[in-house]
Parts: C-alpha cells; sequence; structure tokens
C-alpha cells in the first residue's frame, strides 16, 4: 500500500496510525476511529449480505432482478465475521445488515449472534418481512432487538403491484409474530405517487395503533428501477407531512449524535414515532456516519456511488487484521464524497444496483 498515513488537507487532520515492524497498523496503539476528510466520524456500516430477494419491488429491482455475481466472489461467514471485527475495531458501534434481502442469506442467525458478542451497540436488519414468520423468534434469540421492514401499503391490490407479487396477508403475519419477540419496529414506506400518498395518513394510523415506528422515504434514483419510479412516481416527504398534520399534532424529536438521515416526530398518546427520509427535497448528507459493504467484500463509501473500493482481495491475499484496519481508514477518509449528486443531473440515475447496496 503505497500512501502516506498522516496528511494535512483542509481543516481535518488524518487520524495517525502506529505502525509495528512489518509495516502495519497496530489496532490497539492507533486512534482507532474512522472519519472522513469533511470531518465526519463514520460509525455505522451497513452490510449487504446477499443480493437474493424474493421481491421484486418496483423502485428497486428491475422485473427481472439484478446480474449476480459467481458464488466465489461473495464473501463467506467467516470471511465477513473478520471483517465486522476490523469495523468494531474501527468504532463502528452501529451495524445494519441489508440485502436484497438479508433473511434468505442461510447464515443471518449466526451474524447476529457474532455482531452480538463483538459488542455492537445498535444492531438492525432491514427486511421485507417474507420470511419473518419463521425467522423472528431465532433472530430474537440470537440478540436482535431491531428490525426495520418494508411495507408500502396496506391494500393487498396495491402491495402486490408495488412488489410485484408480493403477498400483504403473509407480511402481516410475520410483522405481528416479530412484535412479540423484537421490541423495536419500523414500517419503511417509499412514497410512491399514485400507489400510496393517499395512504399515508391510514399507515400512519395503523403503525401508531399497533405500536410501530413508520418512516416516509423519497424514491431515490438508483439503478433502472429507481430511476423509472421516480421519473413516474415521485413524491416529497413535505406531501405526506402536510396529510398527517391534517389530523395529527407532530411533535419533533430531537436529534441523537448517532441518529440515520430521518426527521423524528412523536403523537401525544402514542409510543411510536413517525419519520421523514428527504434525500431528494432536503439533502442530510452532511450528517452521514456510515459506509456500505456489499456480500462481495466491496466497501461503498456513499448510497449515489456502486465502485468504492474491494477488501476480497485484501482479505484473502494475506492482509493481517492491523492492515485491513490501516487500509479501510486510509480510503474512507481519502474518498468518502461529501454527498450524493441525484439533484445534480435530474433524470439521470446513479449507476448503483439497491438489491446490491442495500440502501
Ligand atoms: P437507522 O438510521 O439505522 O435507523 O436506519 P435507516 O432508516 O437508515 O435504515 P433503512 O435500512 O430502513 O433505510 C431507510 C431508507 O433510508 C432507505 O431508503 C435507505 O436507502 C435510506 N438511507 C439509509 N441510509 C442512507 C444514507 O446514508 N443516504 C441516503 N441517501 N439514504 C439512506
Ligand atoms: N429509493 C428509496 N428507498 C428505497 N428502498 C429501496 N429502494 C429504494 C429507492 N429507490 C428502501 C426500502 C427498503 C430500504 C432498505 O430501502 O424502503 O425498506
Ligand atoms: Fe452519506 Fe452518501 Fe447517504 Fe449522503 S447519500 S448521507 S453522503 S451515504
Amino acid at each position: 500500500m503505497g500512501y502516506v498515513c498522516c496528511t494535512r488537507r483542509g481543516a481535518a487532520l488524518e487520524p495517525g496510525i502506529a505502525h509495528n515492524k512489518a509495516g502495519t497498523a497496530d489496532l490497539a496503539q492507533s486512534a482507532p476511529d474512522l472519519h472522513d476528510r469533511f470531518g465526519r466520524r463514520i460509525s455505522y456500516l451497513r452490510v449487504s449480505l446477499t443480493e437474493h430477494c424474493n421481491l421484486r419491488c418496483q423502485y428497486c429491482s428491475p422485473e427481472d432482478g439484478t446480474p449476480l455475481f459467481a458464488r466465489k466472489d461473495h464473501l463467506a461467514p467467516d470471511e465477513l465475521d473478520r471483517l465486522l471485527g476490523v469495523f468494531h475495531a474501527l468504532g463502528v458501534r452501529h451495524m445494519r445488515f441489508t440485502g436484497g434481502e438479508p433473511l434468505l442469506y442461510p447464515w443471518l442467525v449466526d451474524r447476529v449472534a457474532r455482531a452480538r458478542d463483538l459488542g455492537v451497540e445498535k444492531l438492525s436488519v432491514s427486511t421485507n418481512g417474507y420470511l419473518l414468520d419463521r425467522l423472528a423468534q431465532p433472530l430474537a434469540q440470537a440478540g436482535l432487538r431491531r428490525i426495520n421492514m418494508s411495507l408500502d401499503s396496506l391494500s393487498a391490490e396495491r402491495f402486490s403491484r408495488i412488489t410485484r407479487g408480493g403477498d400483504l396477508r403473509r407480511v402481516l403475519r410475520g410483522l405481528f409474530l416479530a412484535r412479540d419477540c423484537i421490541p423495536h419496529i419500523k414500517l419503511n414506506v417509499v412514497l410512491l405517487k399514485d400507489e400510496n400518498l393517499d395512504e399515508v395518513p391510514e399507515l400512519v394510523g395503523f403503525a401508531l395503533r399497533e405500536g410501530f415506528d413508520i418512516q416516509f422515504i423519497e424514491t431515490m434514483p438508483l439503478g433502472i428501477a429507481g430511476s423509472v419510479s421516480r421519473a413516474q412516481s415521485y413524491a416529497s416527504v413535505a406531501e405526506a407531512e402536510e396529510r398527517i398534520r391534517r389530523s395529527h399534532a407532530l411533535e419533533a424529536r430531537p436529534r441523537a449524535a448517532d441518529d440515520g438521515p430521518a426527521r423524528r416526530f412523536g403523537v401525544a398518546g402514542y409510543a411510536g414515532e413517525i419519520g421523514f427520509i428527504s434525500p431528494i427535497s432536503q439533502n442530510f448528507c452532511a450528517g452521514c456516519n456510515r459506509v456500505r459493504l456489499t456480500s462481495t467484500g466491496r466497501l461503498v463509501y456513499c448510497l449515489g456511488q456502486e465502485d468504492g473500493v474491494d477488501l476480497l482481495g485484501p482479505l484473502r491475499g494475506g492482509f493481517t487484521d492491523e492492515a485491513l484496519a490501516d487500509f479501510i481508514r486510509h480510503k474512507v477518509w481519502h474518498e468518502k464524497p461529501e454527498r450524493h449528486t441525484f439533484n445534480d443531473e435530474p433524470g439521470r440515475a446513479a449507476p448503483v444496483y439497491m438489491m446490491r447496496l442495500g440502501g
């Protein structure tokens, strides 16, 4: 790795890295946390476990799915465990397993247990809910306390159209079984002007009554699917918020240091929160605290770009954990972009497959 470790760039100084005799960084001695050159601390890793999905949501996936990588190009479970350990040593305290559909990944329960054993403070899974009826209980037993589940409509017909064939009853069955054993459940609604914008009040009523958090998300122009859905059906979160305010007084919740992109609100008398994620109408990149790992071992710095850097090669090429940490720290510092560019060229989709990056 031919690079200089301590470089001045603008106001920020790349954290110092102590080197041992082998020329690799010593994790115990170096300033361990991940930072980028825009002054942001990266404490959150989103891990896409699989490219496979059992649904084909309009805004996420082309009708025929996405091209798949060969099996040998995917991280094996023990390789993933090593990387989780390295990221934890780099100060990552929040991990989320995504996909594709992470509940299709055969070793998910063990990875949850591994992250728990590492001491990850906030651990969650983003799922379409299709397999929760079987897996909610084992996941809870492995230590999972949080899930985010897609629920774009409460109409069986619309749900099936949006997901291209999904069965709403099955997802709701999984959701209610999960509620019995997983305490924090958040519903994700991707706003689609012609499909569910009019349903926002009903979705909020459902979430509040049943004790779930809910968040409304502007559709992002990612890959072919994203650009099609955005061009045809983009709606801003302001439109959803306005509809909710007609019947509910929203109380703004203070932001916590490690909060995600959502602006969060409570409603008097209910435990659940309502969130709004506005990547298009109100950029939130200044507070970004995350990077992504794909199932093929690529570290991706931003949702708006799929290139990133390969970690599988170094991992299989004999890098020690310390050398991997050093490499990751350096790459994130130099290469994480300041923000996404979704709005720079309207009509152009980011060259990203949501099914690989997991949102
Ligand atoms: P926490 O912050 O961990 O509570 O979760 P989250 O809401 O970020 O996770 P989830 O997987 O449910 O994602 C909800 C929506 O937020 C999805 O549409 C994601 O693509 C989007 N999202 C999550 N992180 C980012 C981000 O860093 N940038 C952008 N533009 N969108 C994001
Ligand atoms: N734009 C916005 N959100 C998306 N998701 C998937 N594709 C998109 C898109 N194009 C969201 C879904 C899922 C979460 C992980 O990502 O709500 O729950
Ligand atoms: Fe961070 Fe990129 Fe998301 Fe912006 S779009 S918040 S920079 S990951």
